[in-house]
């Protein structure tokens, strides 16, 4: 079973692989990184840490078993009164098989019992079908917020996590 990680130093190499094998597949439904961020990946890397350390985000990454290889990126960012917007982008070749959703769910568990997190937010554009059939898989509920996403248009999402360790068990 792939693991879910807390982003760390030496996961760098294995993160830009990632990002560069799954680059023209990302790019099809959410904004391209653009050149810079693979010229300029190990500073990039660095600067996340830093963010990390501050307690501001909580990045995390889903690791193969055996091999490291990096399948997916699941980041909590602006955490602040409880409260933090989740960005998730997964392995082409790992698609179709209900991993985001697996994953968001274990995410959940992890905010309640170690970040201290009551409510998540996301955004997604309309015409990302997949992003949207997890998030309201996952019990995210649009807010009826219009949002706009790099020129497109979207909708927010939250998700109440409820309080304490067992909370939402066996649900989304
Ligand atoms: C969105 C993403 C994480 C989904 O990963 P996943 O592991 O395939 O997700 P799941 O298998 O848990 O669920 C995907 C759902 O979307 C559906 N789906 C997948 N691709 C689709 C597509 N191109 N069009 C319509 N539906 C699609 C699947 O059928 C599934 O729904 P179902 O089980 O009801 O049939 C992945 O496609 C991805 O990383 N995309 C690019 C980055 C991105 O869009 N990130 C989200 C930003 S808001």
């Amino acid at each position: 079973m792939p693991e879910l990680q807390r982003l760390r130093p030496d996961h760098a190499p294995a993160v830009l692989a990632f990002e560069h094998a799954n680059r023209a597949f990302f790019a099809a439904s959410i904004p391209d990184r653009g050149d810079d961020y693979f010229t300029r990946f190990p500073a990039r890397h660095a600067a996340l840490l830093a963010e990390q350390a501050t307690g501001a985000c909580h990045f995390h990454v889903l690791v193969a078993e055996g091999t490291g290889e990096v399948l997916g990126r699941f980041n909590l960012v602006d955490v602040a009164d409880g409260s933090a917007e989740l960005g998730f982008r997964l392995a082409e070749k790992a698609t179709g098989r209900g991993l985001a959703t697996k994953t968001i769910r274990q995410l959940f568990q992890l905010c309640r019992t170690t970040y201290g997190l009551t409510t998540l937010r996301a955004r997604a554009a309309n015409t990302n079908t997949a992003s949207r059939s997890v998030l309201t898989r996952t019990g995210f509920v649009e807010t009826g917020e219009d949002v706009v996403l790099n020129g497109k248009r979207g909708a927010g999402y939250a998700r109440e996590l409820g309080v304490g360790v067992g909370a939402g068990a066996g649900q989304a």
